[in-house]
């Protein structure tokens, strides 16, 4: 890892401790200053720096800025249900729609991935796509502005994976991600596929595009510029712009997510007993003892409840986080209060989510089904 380098494993486990290195060694631009002032909506996101950095994202301000189209395009892995971590890429993508009506939002259900990496036959991911889609317009998703697609359905993204595997050699795949079964490969030509389709001609053509995902996922956003390049002759591309959040923690503190791990995540669509527990045993930045905590006060920049759920999921409103913060800085609050206050924010929060995402069954089949209800 050290001197050689920090290695981002989209399908493995990717351990940033420093972000500023990573965006060096990669080319990753900051998301900070101007371009945060540019931003017509400061999300919670962005104001906190969960999106760390970007490539290309002024071209994207430049088109909302000048009123013109541009995509908004991520993918999902149907290979479970919705979490913390698929519910921060949704809101990303829920986020850069919101900030034009001249966004228009392509959205792949990662099925062919979730094959060559999981295992997942595909009559089970498109039972999962379904309890995935009603998370999403739950989450706030709107269905007109949006073309919905399964990997394994859509001719023109497979075309497009086996036109660009022309031109990548084994050499290349192996530089980028190591020595990998052909399945990840060709998943990665399918991603690369993906994020290219909104430029195809029946999208209306090349435009700029934007694709939130996770650190984790530059390898492609990298695979993918390359080729928009290589074929800019054919297709006239546009390389996609990207951001980046970071990559977090589950909730016992491990850097791995891993089902394995179920007390590590939680589930939007698990019930609120279980979620409840999960909150409570969670990793915090306690002390060994009550009077130690009281006279040193805790660390919340090390808590998962803090910085996990609190800054990045829950809690929207600055001033009172801060209050929160010093709170427990301070050593007013011990963690058995502050792990109360969190889960009747959180419980709320799932409760209300629960009661969306039940009535949106029919809409998610639908939108499923035909792709666009715009
Ligand atoms: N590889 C992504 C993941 O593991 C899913 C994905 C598929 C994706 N196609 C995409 C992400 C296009 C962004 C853009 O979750």
């Amino acid at each position: 890892m050290d001197r050689e380098g920090i290695v981002l494993d989209p399908w493995g486990t990717s351990h940033v401790k420093d972000y500023r290195r990573l965006m060096e060694q990669f080319g990753i631009e900051p998301l900070e200053g101007e371009l945060i002032e540019r931003l017509p909506y400061k999300h919670r996101l962005v104001r906190r720096r969960i999106i760390f950095g970007h490539r290309d994202l002024e071209m994207i301000l430049r088109a909302i800025e000048e009123g013109e189209e541009y995509a908004v395009m991520t993918g999902i892995k149907p290979s479970g249900e919705f979490h913390l971590g698929t519910k921060l890429t949704s809101e990303e993508f829920i986020y850069f729609l919101s900030l034009s009506p001249k966004a228009r939002g392509f959205f792949a259900i990662a099925d062919l991935e979730a094959y060559a990496d999981n295992k997942i036959p595909l009559e089970e991911s498109y039972r999962i796509a379904l309890s995935n889609l009603m998370d999403m317009l739950a989450l706030g998703l709107d269905p007109r502005r949006v073309y919905v697609y399964r990997q394994s359905q859509e001719m023109p993204v497979m075309q497009l994976a086996f036109i660009f595997s022309r031109s990548v050699t084994y050499n290349t795949l192996e530089a980028i991600y190591g020595p990998r079964p052909f399945g990840l490969y060709l998943s990665a030509l399918v991603q690369a596929g993906d994020i290219l389709n909104p430029q195809l001609p029946h999208h209306g053509g090349p435009k700029p595009t934007v694709v939130p995902v996770g650190a984790d996922q530059d390898p492609h956003i990298r695979l993918t510029r390359d080729l928009a390049r290589k074929y800019r002759g054919e297709f006239g591309f546009v390389p996609p712009a990207a951001t980046y959040h970071k990559l977090l923690r589950d909730l016992t503190g491990q850097e791995k997510m891993s089902k394995r791990n179920p007390m590590g995540i939680l589930y939007l669509t698990e019930s609120l007993e279980s979620a409840r527990r999960k909150v409570m045993n969670a990793f915090t930045g306690g002390r060994a003892t009550a009077e130690e905590q009281r006279r040193l006060g805790g660390e919340p920049e090390k808590c998962v409840i803090f910085v996990e759920l609190l800054s990045t999921h829950f809690l929207e409103d600055d001033k009172q986080l801060e209050e929160w913060y010093w709170e427990c800085k301070s050593g007013r609050m011990l963690c058995g209060e502050c792990k109360a206050r969190a889960w009747e924010l959180i419980g709320a929060w799932l409760k209300r989510h629960q009661e969306r995402r039940a009535k949106m069954r029919d809409l998610a089949e639908r939108l499923l089904e035909e792709k666009t209800l715009s």
